[in-house]
């Protein structure tokens, strides 16, 4: 058996809090599926007071004590966002850490500062639970290295989804972003959700994946979900289709094409038939034919999941 390998978690919300959570209550599972024991040795939040799970470990502000402790291996953050995100990441590999993150704006934004300090110092940088949370598409995506890509399409975001199935059921868009904000799909501020920056975010991902450099979420094109009516959807639906937010690259002989909005497709498939957090993820390609996944692509234990998968793949 390895010797022990530390955790050090930055951030204790909705996702922090469920790895932290996973680690105290299936440590024999972790031990044995990582080959050493896995200990959750601190963790961090803006307020060390509030009242969370926080796997038995003190709470501190002070996420340099986190980083200089000779005991994490490595850093998981999952405070989002680009600051403190950003320095908190290369700081970590400046000291010899591993970087497992959730952040998909900060990895699509920065994917190149990243890999390259993840390089310098021969550590790895982990992101599965950036895309689609629990589904493995992050792991898919490296495994067909070898297969050129045609399409890549499907449902990134959540909070669309839910808002467009909403809309299926007769509700105007207003009342579907308040009822999203009430179930806590949504944000008080929905601006990353239904203006597409969390899907294009996550597109930019998954080509830079693809294509072995990097894909800058901006070259993304975004259509906001804000303008789709009630009267569209009920237009689609007469045609026997409905309408979803869908990610889309399309890899051209010259160009790569990518675009986030609002786009028909069929009542009876994948897409159609999702209702809240479900990601739907195709990839059309030349060796591999075309594969499909689904499942959970928001929440904190499927995030947890995807988050503990690259701890222990490390
Ligand atoms: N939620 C999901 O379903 C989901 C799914 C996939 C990926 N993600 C990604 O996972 C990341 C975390 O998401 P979340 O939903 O868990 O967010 P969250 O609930 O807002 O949690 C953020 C955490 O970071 C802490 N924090 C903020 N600023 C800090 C600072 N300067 N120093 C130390 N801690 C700080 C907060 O502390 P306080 O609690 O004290 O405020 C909080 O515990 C984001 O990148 C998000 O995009 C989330």
């Amino acid at each position: 058996m390895r010797a022990t390998f530390g955790v050090g978690l930055l951030g204790l919300g909705t996702v922090g809090s469920a790895v932290a959570r996973a680690m105290t209550t299936r440590t024999k599972r972790l031990e044995a599926m990582a080959g050493r024991p896995l200990r959750l040795v601190a963790a961090a939040a803006r307020d060390p007071k509030k009242q969370r799970d926080a796997g038995g470990v003190t709470v501190t502000q002070d996420v340099f004590a986190i980083l200089d402790d000779p005991d994490v291996h490595v850093v998981v953050e999952v405070i989002g966002g680009t600051s403190p995100a950003r320095d908190l990441q290369l700081a970590a590999f400046e000291r010899g850490k591993h970087v497992v993150t959730a952040n998909k704006e900060l990895v699509a934004k920065e994917w190149k500062a990243l890999h390259e300090a993840a390089r310098l110092a021969k550590r790895e940088l982990r992101f599965e639970a950036a895309v689609a949370a629990a589904v493995p598409v992050i792991a898919a995506t490296r495994q067909l290295a070898a297969s050129r890509p045609r399409v890549v399409r499907g449902l990134l975001n959540g909070t669309t989804t839910f808002i467009c199935s909403q809309l299926d059921r007769g509700r105007s868009f207003d009342e579907a972003l308040a009822e999203a904000i009430r179930l806590g799909y949504a944000e008080a501020d929905p601006t990353a959700d239904v203006d597409g920056y969390d899907a294009a975010y996550k597109l930019s991902i998954l080509i830079s994946l693809l294509e072995g450099r990097h894909f800058h979420p901006d070259d993304v094109r975004r259509t906001s979900l804000r303008g789709t009516t009630l009267a569209d959807v009920d237009a689609a639906r007469a045609r026997g289709v409905t309408i979803r937010y869908l990610a889309t690259a399309d890899f051209g002989e010259k160009a790569t094409r990518a675009r986030v909005g609002p786009e028909e497709v069929a009542l009876d498939s994948l897409e159609g038939q999702a209702v809240g957090p479900t990601n739907v993820v195709r990839f059309e390609t030349d060796l591999a034919g075309t594969l499909v996944f689904s499942g959970p692509g928001a929440g904190g234990d499927a995030t947890a999941s995807a988050i503990l998968g690259d701890v222990i793949a490390i």
